[in-house]
């Protein structure tokens, strides 16, 4: 289990490159359609090469798939569908070789209804003890749910069932809330994180880390002034952000350190909280809770100079503050990809795929400037599968193949997240581009064009947006002043310019105005995200520069 270090094994996380596999999407090895471990492995070599330090692995257990596997049946194995535990051994066996981290996605706020757990609770009938795992309860009268409260995908989060009883999922109907107030939840999570942590996985990723714990009196959410529920987490707010979540997240980083004399050192975790702002998230991120969390400001943030330095310096000064590092992220499996966003109007960036004009041509050189930026800044960095080909979102499925069950839920009025899971294009000029052996199709289609955006075209091509990556990556590596550290902005930097210095010796300055500007003082010019326009750096471009 010995891994290569190139820096003090327990400090890794500070500074380290995740790459996010989703792992439905990635790769298909047995050629059903669907991604699966085996296919995972293959492709090591390739992220080995693209230089990342970990890579995190979107849920893998046994689920019916009814939120792609964020709904989880059993904790301590893997989807048929996906392989076995002896495919998992071996790919973490085989990743750490290759001085690859492994972190495993841990869905603790609920499971699938197909949980033996959730079965039995609910063929043990009203009042039986089995009930008390989950939240079950009688409505109100007049055939009213307990609470008011709304369901992430649409609807309210509550189901009735047949002995009128109903039970919470602040997801999906098919994703039934733990109860964190008994002992045996909080056992049975303390058993899985070490059923992983004995096979070697580095760490997790906590899904919706700020939701286990529940105010137990069970009151309302408070209506907007229009009488509207919405999922504003205000403070206070019965499911958001309770102070419960915080003794949760302590006792995990105890068994984390538990491993601390082990060939891997401690185990660590990153929170996934859609909190904002900064100040709250750094809560979580604390010296004896969670190592590190997302920074969904970052990633939410329009393509703005002024608002961009606003989300950097809010997140320095505040997790800095509790000694986390930073950490930045511009695309995951439940946003629309940069690539997109980037190329719409900034004020309806974060629409709903399909419903805002897009300029993929400007996306793509943004997206390449954001990259450069998103990791010359200090912390850690995030990169979601695609992010280095310039996948763009996929806007146009058709309706059939919509899987997500926002499409359901939102009866049919919002096509929800599957346009940033469309399988990985590999090689090959068409679909399924080496997603799957033997021209099976993969479980969504890809689009035609996909063509020149596989990784095998990409890597024949020295400007491709895969081949910036794997530069940006080396020199951040060989360069001493880049991942953990501080930065010092430049203070005469003209309006639309961010540039900033990292010591030693290190200089990134990335343009948003609209006209080229003249380089800042430099000794050599490292990389640039696009061609310089006689001597000077054009719009929607960053160049790294050593000083
Ligand atoms: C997280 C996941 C998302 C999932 C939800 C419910 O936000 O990232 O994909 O649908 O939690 O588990």
């Amino acid at each position: 289990m010995s891994l290569p270090a190139t820096r003090p094994a327990d400090d890794w996380w500070r500074s380290a490159v995740v790459y996010q596999v989703y792992p439905r999407s990635f790769a298909d090895a047995d050629g059903d359609g669907t991604g699966d471990l085996n296919g995972i492995r293959a492709r090591l070599p390739y992220l080995a090469e693209l230089g990342i330090d970990a890579i995190w692995i979107s849920p893998w257990y046994p689920s019916p798939l009814l939120d792609g596997g964020y709904d989880v049946s059993d904790y301590r194995d893997i989807n048929p569908e996906f392989g076995t535990l002896a495919d998992a051994d071996a790919l973490i066996a085989e990743a750490h070789a290759l001085g690859i981290r492994i972190l495993i996605d841990l869905v603790p706020n609920h499971c699938s209804w197909e949980h033996p757990w959730f079965k039995a609770a609910l063929a043990a009938g009203k009042g039986a003890p089995e009930r008390d795992l989950f939240w079950f309860r009688d409505g109100k009268p007049g055939g009213l749910p307990p609470t008011n409260w709304p369901a992430a995908f649409g609807g309210g989060a509550w189901q009735q069932i047949d002995d009128g009883q109903w039970y919470l999922h602040l997801f999906d109907i098919s994703q039934p809330d733990w109860n964190w107030d008994h002992p045996k939840v909080i056992e049975e999570f303390d058993a899985i994180l070490r059923f992983w942590f004995d096979r070697g996985v580095d760490g997790f990723r906590i899904d919706v880390a700020d939701s286990m714990a529940k105010d137990p009196a069970l009151p309302d959410v408070v209506p907007q002034p229009n009488g509207e529920v919405t999922r504003d987490k205000y403070a206070g707010h019965p499911t958001y952000d309770q102070p419960g979540v915080h003794d949760i997240h302590r006792r995990w980083r105890e068994i984390a350190e538990e491993y601390a004399d082990s060939p891997l050192g401690p185990r660590v975790f990153v929170a996934e909280a859609w909190l904002s702002p900064a100040d709250r998230l750094a809560q979580y991120v604390r010296p004896n809770e969670l190592h590190s969390a997302f920074n969904f400001d970052a990633l939410q943030c329009p393509w703005d100079a002024e608002a961009l330095r606003e989300v950097i310096d809010h997140t320095t000064e505040n997790f800095w503050a509790v000694g986390a590092p930073a950490t930045w992220v511009l695309s995951n499996h439940d946003t629309i990809r940069h690539r997109t966003r980037y190329g719409r109007d900034q004020k309806r960036a974060s629409m709903p795929a399909g419903s805002v004009p897009t300029d993929l041509e400007l996306g793509r050189r943004r997206a390449r400037a954001a990259a450069l930026l998103e990791l010359a800044l200090p912390g850690g960095a995030y990169i979601y599968q695609g992010d280095e080909l310039g996948l763009p979102e996929v806007e146009d499925l058709p309706e059939e193949v919509l899987d997500d069950p926002v499409w359901e839920r939102s009866g049919h009025t919002v096509r929800g997240r599957d346009g940033c899971r469309v399988p990985i294009p590999w090689s090959g000029a068409e679909p399924s581009f080496g997603f799957g052996t033997g021209g099976g199709q993969p479980w969504l289609p890809q689009p035609a064009d996909w063509a020149e955006l596989t990784a095998e075209a990409q890597t024949a091509d020295p400007d491709s947006h895969l081949n910036l990556y794997k530069a940006a990556l080396r020199i951040r590596r060989e360069t001493e002043a880049l991942g953990e550290g501080r930065l010092t902005w430049d203070g005469e930097a003209p309006a639309g310019v961010l540039s900033f210095t990292r010591s030693p010796g290190f200089r990134c300055v990335t343009n948003l105005s609209e006209s080229p500007i003249p380089l800042p003082a430099h000794q050599q010019i490292l990389l640039t995200s696009e061609p310089l326009l006689d001597d000077r750096l054009p719009s929607d471009a960053t160049a790294w520069l050593a000083i």
